[in-house]
């Protein structure tokens, strides 16, 4: 099992460039399935989900080419397996994102309930309910959700909360149904609006795509193309916020700045000096920091990727602040392993006071969530001595070769076996 070893103080200087959006790609992957000719996709990031991914659609029938460093050729022409078997569901959660265009495409569908995880139960009941609005017939048994339908018709859908895969599904679903679909409450985050132009210019006819009503006028069928995946604004966010922490100059390249608008604004109230470009955010600081309050919420608000990376920044900021978590019911595991690095930090329901204190020290931690891990990460960054952290393939879910990046901006980080 991998870990990583950081020995913290080092100020971090110098340019990062910010890979694909892991959960742009994950939807815009799975649209493949809704067309019979190739959709070829550029800045894919290589990431253990990806491939995840990839497998599973390779498993269904589609043609997987990777034709260079970034790009990714899909064929959904034909697709013999209309499943998502539970092996692979298990380790994603994400391959519930097949469910809604092969149930569009082919009128039928079984997709492994996926699992709760560490972060929450997180049920998948709002994609069921719209698609049986759309006129799906739905059994669930033996843990697999068995869709069929000879094909989906429009309908008006009020999501009872903001869901991204669950807005994601029903859009995709909805690309093919017969007539228009409404969706009210709809989730505005930028991975949302990425799949809807990926899905318009295969084709597709949808409107409002980054509001919360997207109306999508169904075509009988999608045809191919060619589409670049946006940056990944969780990933640009997390540099960010460790330049911050370590006092120093860092420019994220290759970035897209006006998807982190409630994270540049908190950074400035830490205290940082944010600059932005057309594909660039710069950050500067002397790393001496002012704690920040932070409320997560659904786009344009403050998102809930971003929540442990600044409980990490909180940790050694001056004065205290509170973070509360409402997405998620469980998204607090990363307090455990931050006290035990000497982090003073108090949990009362979906709120933690962090009070800051003059420094960390370095440990051995455990990552529990994808999340989690990269915000330990930071904290090693800052710890004084040895960080070792464990169980990084959650890690590995999300960031593209982080390690590397940081070595390259002046982190001492490696990778031990
Ligand atoms: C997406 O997850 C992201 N994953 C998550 O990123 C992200 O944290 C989350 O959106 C919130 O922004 C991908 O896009 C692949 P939700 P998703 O459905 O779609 C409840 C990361 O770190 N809910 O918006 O699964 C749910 O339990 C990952 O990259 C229902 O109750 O999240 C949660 O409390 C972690 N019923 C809330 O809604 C449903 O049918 C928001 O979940 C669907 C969701």
């Amino acid at each position: 099992m991998d870990a990583l070893l950081i020995h913290g103080g080092n100020p971090l200087a110098g340019e990062v460039r910010i890979s694909g959006a892991k959960n742009a790609a994950l939807p815009i992957l799975t649209a493949s399935l809704l067309s019979a000719e190739p959709l070829r996709l550029g800045n894919v990031p290589h990431l253990k989900d990806i491939s995840t991914m990839l497998a599973l659609l390779g498993h269904m029938g589609e043609r997987v080419t990777l034709d260079d460093q970034n790009h990714v050729t899909l064929c959904g022409e034909s697709i013999p397996h209309k499943e998502a078997p539970y092996e692979m569901v298990k380790t994603m959660r994400a391959a519930i994102l097949v469910l809604g265009p092969t149930l569009a495409r082919f009128g039928e569908a079984r997709v492994s309930l996926p699992g709760g995880c560490a972060i929450g139960s997180r049920p998948v009941d709002l994609h069921v309910k719209g698609l049986q609005a759309m006129g799906a017939d739905i059994q669930i048994e033996h843990g697999y959700i068995h869709a069929r339908c000879k094909r989906l018709h429009g309908a008006r859908i009020v999501m009872d909360m903001v869901t991204v895969t669950g807005t994601e599904n029903l859009m995709m679903a909805a690309a093919l149904a017969e007539g228009t679909t409404i969706l009210e409450n709809a989730a505005r985050e930028p991975e949302v609006v990425d799949l809807a132009r990926c899905l318009i210019a295969m084709g597709a006819r949808i409107e409002g795509a980054g509001t919360d009503i997207i109306t999508i006028h169904g075509v009988d069928t999608l045809h191919g193309a060619e589409y670049s995946v946006m940056a990944d604004r969780i990933e640009t966010g997390t540099f960010l916020v460790a330049a911050a922490m370590t006092g120093g100059r860092v420019r994220t390249t290759h970035a897209q700045p006006d998807t982190l608008d409630a994270v540049m604004s908190k950074l400035r109230d830490a205290g940082a000096k944010v600059e932005v470009g057309s594909d660039w955010i710069e950050i500067e600081s002397d790393g001496k920091l002012q704690a920040v309050d932070v409320r997560t919420a659904p786009h344009p608000a403050f998102p809930t990727d971003m929540q442990a990376q600044f409980m990490a920044m909180n940790t050694i900021a001056a004065g205290a602040a509170s973070v509360t978590e409402t997405i998620f019911e469980n998204r607090f595991m990363h307090v455990q392993e931050l006290r035990r690095m000497g982090a003073n930090i108090e949990v009362s329901g979906h709120t933690a006071l962090v009070r800051g204190v003059p420094r960390l020290d370095g440990a051995i931690v455990m990552a529990t969530d994808l999340r989690a891990s990269a915000c330990l990460v930071l904290a090693g960054l800052v710890a004084a001595g040895e960080t070792t952290i464990e169980r990084i393939y959650h890690l590995d879910r999300g960031y593209e070769r982080i390690e590397e990046k940081l070595t390259q901006l002046g982190a001492r980080i490696k990778r031990v076996h």
